[in-house]
């Protein structure tokens, strides 16, 4: 007999119409959708054509109307400044209401994009919901982003309206926002008319007058915003990250495909239930934070959790239990490297004891590989089932994981389960050929990709072509290298293009060797990721000089360190570099990057054939060895 996920996996892929057309139900639409996946324009297909609908009635209004008025929206918990605040569903109406209003007094419209730059706190989801509601489009932009990467989402985005705060709290630092927003825009060639500004006690922000709006006269000087109809291709929002180069990618989001899926996977993949509660531990700025912090949990009528904190310093290591405990959470979201960060400061759980996580049912992880010793830990400590799933910006939701809500499939450690319903995963040689299981190669998803999942990029068609669609035709190319095994589980290896995973953060070194490359003393230069036992890679700068440069290495290191930091911004953690006389390349002069990563990391290695000059390796091996990498070189 076959299993429910047997038949809801095949009906997912060769009957998707069906499938997407029945989880569509779930969904309140003005205009129910006249074709549920429009196939006309491939590689361009687009879910729910004719249906009409609005994101923010879905996730707050209906279940205002449906008896949820009373129960928390929001839960905001903020170790640091000692707060915690619940918002209840019907407050979140009346709040992102008067926040549409002021937003549509301002002057966005329908399709006119607002980028949000702010703190987690909850006006960070009500400015996020208010664009939703008026037809807007938001673009979210980390925090730990620095004042020029903003302004190159700003140039692209073109924003009316920047929504921010004066500060955000990393830890226990206090950093002020509005001065990174003001630089960001002085930077900028597309200037928005305004920015609302949420003032916050721990660092008051000075305004340009005529320009700045503070959030809280604004928002209660405006008449409340009705939910606006939108189709349901509209764009709902834009998240740029990181691509091969220095310009991001702004991946787009439809209002209909991403309603559908998202309530779809609170159900089957994560096993909620509507007024359950629910934790990401993320933050806005990144894709979970769009899906699982905001949009997800809300659609489906959860409570949704945002911690304004770390999983240790704020205070302690049991920071995480104290939550789940507190603010009885049902299920957990965070990358591997925060269960790193915990398990190094507690490797015993002595700070779980002291919590009842009684309700406590399933964690998941996701944004990097789960280590099997910390999934093992997980495991062990919280006896519970934790599930590694994978996922990317682009897809907006799991392309494989342990779907709690249908089975639960035997945990194989290093591997993220299953393909989900919906997508049709392949793992490809060079040659397009499917390679046999167990064996390595591009992991693509054949077309068309289910509902939720980017329909292209902002402004950029071309370059959706180009970055997914081209090397695989009739595929979706994830950048991911893997294999699928005899029983059909995904193991996810490495990425095949120079991007890097930091604490979960997805990081281009392209764009720092930008960066780098920017100095006036470097000539060359080539970054990759080592990996780290905390945030599982960080970047590592090589650098060669231009002749005749008299400044000490040392001095040069600190200053590209000090330029990474003010051109992409903390985030990027690049605090390693070195200079060396000559970077290894191919005879056609492309730099080995991939050798000198296993040199770095101490992995067993070929010299490549087409090497240069074999005798560069072990220079690079003693340049490694001394920042403490190429142990075994
Ligand atoms: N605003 C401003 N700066 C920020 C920021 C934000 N929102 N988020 C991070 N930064 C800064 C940090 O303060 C740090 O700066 P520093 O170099 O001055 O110390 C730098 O960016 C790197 O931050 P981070 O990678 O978070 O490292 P950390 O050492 O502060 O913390 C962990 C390490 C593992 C505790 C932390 O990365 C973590 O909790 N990760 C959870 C995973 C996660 O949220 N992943 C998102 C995808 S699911
Ligand atoms: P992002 O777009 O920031 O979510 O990063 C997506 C990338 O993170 C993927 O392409 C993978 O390289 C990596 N990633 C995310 N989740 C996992 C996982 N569970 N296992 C392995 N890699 C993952």
């Amino acid at each position: 007999m076959t299993s429910l996920y047997e038949q809801m996996f095949s009906q997912s892929v060769n009957d998707p119409e069906a499938f997407w057309g029945e989880a569509a139900k779930a969904i309140d639409w003005v205009k129910t959708p006249t074709q549920v996946l429009d196939s006309s324009n491939p590689p361009f297909y687009r879910w729910f054509r004719g249906g009409v609908l609005n994101t923010c009635y879905n996730a707050v209004d209906r279940h205002v109307e449906r008896g949820r008025a009373d129960q928390a929206a929001i839960i905001y918990d903020s170790p640091v400044t000692g707060v915690v605040r619940t918002i209840t569903y019907r407050e979140l109406q009346g709040q992102v209401a008067q926040f549409g209003g002021l937003l549509r007094k301002l002057g966005v419209g329908k399709g006119d994009r607002v980028i949000i730059y702010m703190p987690m706190i909850p006006e960070a989801v009500i400015a996020m919901l208010s664009c939703a509601r008026i037809g807007a489009v938001h673009s979210v932009v980390f925090g730990g982003f620095a004042p020029s990467e903003l302004s190159t989402r700003i140039n692209d985005a073109k924003p009316k309206v920047i929504v921010s705060a004066s500060c955000g709290i990393e830890g226990k630092k206090v950093l002020p926002y509005k001065p990174m927003l003001d630089q960001a825009i002085d930077l900028s060639i597309h200037k928005p008319g305004h920015t609302v500004i949420y003032q916050r006690p721990q660092a008051e922000a000075s305004m340009v007058a005529g320009r700045d709006v503070d959030w809280v006269e604004g928002a209660a000087a405006a008449a409340p915003a009705e939910c606006v109809p939108v189709d349901a291709t509209d764009p709902l929002y834009i998240l740029y990250t990181s691509g091969t180069t220095g310009q991001p990618k702004g991946i787009v989001r439809d209002n209909g495909g991403h309603a559908v899926a998202l309530t779809w996977t609170m159900k089957y993949m994560y096993n909620m239930q509507p007024g359950e509660r629910f934790w990401a531990a993320s933050d806005v700025g990144w894709v979970v934070g769009h899906s699982y912090i905001c949009y997800g949990p809300l659609l489906y009528g959860c409570t949704t959790v945002m911690f304004e904190g770390k999983p240790v310093g704020t205070p302690d290591p049991g920071a995480f239990w104290r939550m789940i405990s507190q603010h009885k959470i049902a299920t957990l979201f965070t990358a591997p490297t925060a269960f790193r960060a915990i398990k190094r400061e507690d490797p015993d759980g002595e700070f779980l004891k002291k919590y009842d996580l009684g309700g406590f049912r399933a964690l998941f992880l996701a944004g990097e590989r789960s280590d099997p010793d910390t999934l093992m830990w997980a495991e062990t400590k919280l006896n519970v089932p934790v599930i590694d799933h994978w996922w990317q910006t682009e897809t907006g939701w799991a392309i494989s994981g342990n779907p709690l809500g249908i089975c639960k499939f035997k945990v194989k450690y290093g591997s993220a389960t299953k393909p989900l319903p919906g997508w049709d995963v392949r793992v490809l040689n060079a040659e397009q050929q499917q390679v046999p299981d167990g064996d390595i190669g591009a992991i693509v998803v054949k077309l068309p990709m289910p509902p939720g999942s980017l329909p292209t990029l902002w402004n950029a068609d071309d370059r959706f072509l180009k970055s997914y669609m081209a090397d695989y035709p009739g595929y979706y190319q994830t950048g991911d290298a893997g294999f699928i095994d005899e029983d059909g589980y995904i193991s996810i290896m490495a990425r095949t293009d120079d991007i890097i995973n930091v604490a979960g953060h997805r990081l281009s070194t392209g764009g720092m060797e930008e960066v780098l490359s920017g100095h006036q003393s470097v000539a060359e230069c080539a970054v990759i990721g080592v990996a780290d036992q905390l945030k599982g890679q960080v970047p590592l700068g090589f650098l060669v000089l231009k002749a005749g440069v008299k400044k000490s290495h040392d001095e040069i290191v600190k200053e590209v360190v000090a330029l990474v930091r003010e051109k992409i911004g903390p985030v990027a953690d690049f605090k390693r570099a070195v200079v060396v006389e000559r970077l290894p390349k191919t005879r056609s002069g492309k730099i080995l990057r991939g050798t000198m990563q296993k040199i770095a990391d101490s992995v067993e290695y070929k010299c490549p054939a087409t090497i240069d000059d074999p005798a560069i390796l072990p220079e690079i091996a003693e340049a490694l060895k001394s920042l403490g990498y190429a142990k075994s070189a």
